[in-house]
């Protein structure tokens, strides 16, 4: 849910709040748009490119356009393959079912095994930023230097699964479109948009069908991954294009069932002394009209959903009002920024025309995240995601929902809360199962509970941004989760822990 700088990248889900706390209540939601002003959107919204980038996808061009990328990374790639040997990806993908979008996406071949590691789909938040974001800054293959130059990062996840990141939806990152109805304002549409999108991936990647396919990502992505994953098991079930390997997803620090979350908000600022008591209970006063417009939402629509916005960051501007530049990311680090960490590095790279031409985005300007974007989205920001969960737990989908504890925005709290809530079969059993340590090398970096399908996470010592701040526990996490499903340490893996330090 959040992502400039430090806002937009954690901040797929920060944008929004940066947008309510330091733009005053009103100034982000200038959701009519008056015929005259929607040319100057269309431009913000990176849809209308200039007559050069037209021509550099033409409309009758397949539906995927895709290429290597070959951009100088130093040092090797500290695996048995060399980095010439990787195959490392950049395309757009012409959305079928839209006027004239083009998705964006990175596509980066495991650096282990890519025969046998799943396809693992990452998106950030916002709504509106990018997923380079957490590609440079969190879980990608690289990062970005001071000197603007790329190393290989250690603990890309990359290094455990076939990894794509996408920039969705359409208006974000280097995806565009040039026709205004493709912008999309809720989850039906970004699900539909990347469910259109896999199917065409598994087409032109027939390699990688029989791969497990695990649906990702963090913050606002709390919405985008619970609906993308149902899409794909609905998909799957009607035999409808393509059958995709579904097997599981995973949420960090998202915005998911929005009741729930904006309850724990007060509680989370008391346990974790920002507030006083007496605040905490001058803001519970003002839950029951959140929940009022919660419920509102639910069940009559766009109006309700933005009043719905409104009410309830009430609850969590009156937090910030009190604890002053405090980064709602990472309670222990102070906000310098519009994203409240410094991401403008990976602007000015990605903005570099060599880079462009790399990843043959034309002249398209990079943006962290979109305004914009995130403004359309507003309607869909209250929207209860846990819905579609029970049908998926049940037919054995895994889901894995982890958060680093100082993270205020989408904290841990109201995340072990809607998971405890889940109705399904398993609700009771998951409600008495025991908390157990999450072990690195036999080092505790979180706790966990779990119940067959479904796992919950606390991550120590880390924010918003798990990968950036815990990225060897993210590793450890991901590669668990996704190769056998329990994030328990197994003897295996540290004999194989030792395996490795021995030198091999
Ligand atoms: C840029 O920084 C990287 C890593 O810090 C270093 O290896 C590289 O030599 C630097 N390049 C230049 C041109 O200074
Ligand atoms: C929980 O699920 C059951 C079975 O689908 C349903 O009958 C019940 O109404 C649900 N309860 C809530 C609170 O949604
Ligand atoms: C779930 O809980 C019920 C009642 O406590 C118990 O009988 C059952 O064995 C549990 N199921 C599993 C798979 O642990």
């Amino acid at each position: 849910m959040m992502m400039p700088s430090a806002v937009l990248l954690v901040l797929s889900f920060v944008g929004v709040v940066v947008g309510l706390a330091s733009a005053g209540s009103s100034a982000h939601l200038n959701i009519r748009f008056p015929e005259g002003q929607a040319e100057s959107f269309i431009k913000a919204l990176n849809l209308v490119p200039g007559a050069a980038e037209v021509s550099f996808i033409e409309l009758d061009s397949p539906k995927l356009v895709e290429s290597p990328i070959s951009i100088h990374v130093h040092g090797d790639p500290d695996s048995s393959i060399s980095a010439e040997q990787l195959g490392q990806h950049a395309g757009y993908f012409r959305l079928q079912n839209t006027h004239a979008s083009r998705m964006f996406y990175l596509f980066f071949e495991s650096r282990r095994d890519k025969a046998s590691d799943p396809i693992v789909l990452w998106m950030s938040g916002g709504p509106g930023c990018s997923s380079e974001l957490a590609l440079f800054y969190e879980n990608g293959p690289f990062q970005i230097t001071n000197n603007l130059t790329l190393v290989w990062n250690e603990h890309g996840w990359d290094k455990v699964s076939n990894l794509i990141f996408v920039d969705q939806p359409i208006g974000t990152g280097f995806s565009y479109s040039s026709d205004l109805r493709d912008i999309r304002h809720d989850e039906t549409g970004v699900s539909e948009d990347v469910y259109s999108f896999l199917q065409a991936f598994f087409e032109a990647h027939p390699e990688f069908r029989e791969n497990e396919l695990y649906i990702t990502g963090e913050s606002y992505a709390g919405h985008y991954v619970p609906a993308v994953t149902s899409r794909i098991h609905q998909g799957n079930k009607a035999g409808e294009g393509l059958l995709l390997n579904l097997k599981g997803f995973a949420i960090g620090n998202g915005l998911t069932d929005p009741e729930i979350q904006y309850k724990a908000y007060a509680d989370y600022a008391l346990e974790m002394g920002l507030i006083s008591e007496e605040v905490r209970d001058k803001l519970n006063k003002l839950y029951p009209a959140c929940d009022l417009s919660i419920k509102m939402c639910g069940t009559s629509g766009k109006v309700a959903c933005v009043a719905s916005y409104l009410v309830c960051n009430s609850i969590f501007n009156g937090i910030m009002a009190m604890i002053g530049n405090v980064n709602y990311y990472d309670i222990r680090k102070e906000c310098s920024g519009s994203l409240c960490y410094d991401f403008s590095k990976m602007e000015i790279y990605l903005n570099q025309p060599s880079v462009k031409d790399a990843l043959g985005v034309g002249h398209r300007k990079f943006v962290s995240c979109s305004p914009l974007v995130y403004e359309m989205m507003l309607v869909d920001w209250m929207r209860n995601l846990e819905v579609g969960i029970p049908t998926l737990l049940e037919d054995g989908i895994k889901l894995l929902v982890y958060a680093g504890e100082y993270d205020l925005i989408c904290n841990w709290l109201g995340n072990s809360r809607w998971v405890s809530e889940i109705n399904w079969s398993g609700k009771q059993n998951y409600s008495t199962a025991s908390t157990k340590p999450f072990l690195v090398q036999g080092e505790q970096a979180g706790i966990m509970t779990n119940f067959g399908p479904l796992t919950f996470l606390k991550v120590h010592d880390a924010g918003h941004m798990v990968p950036m701040d815990q990225p060897k526990a993210a590793l450890e996490m991901i590669e668990r989760f996704t190769h056998g499903g329990s994030l328990e340490e197994l003897p295996f893996d540290i004999i194989k822990q030792v395996v490795n330090d021995g030198g091999m």
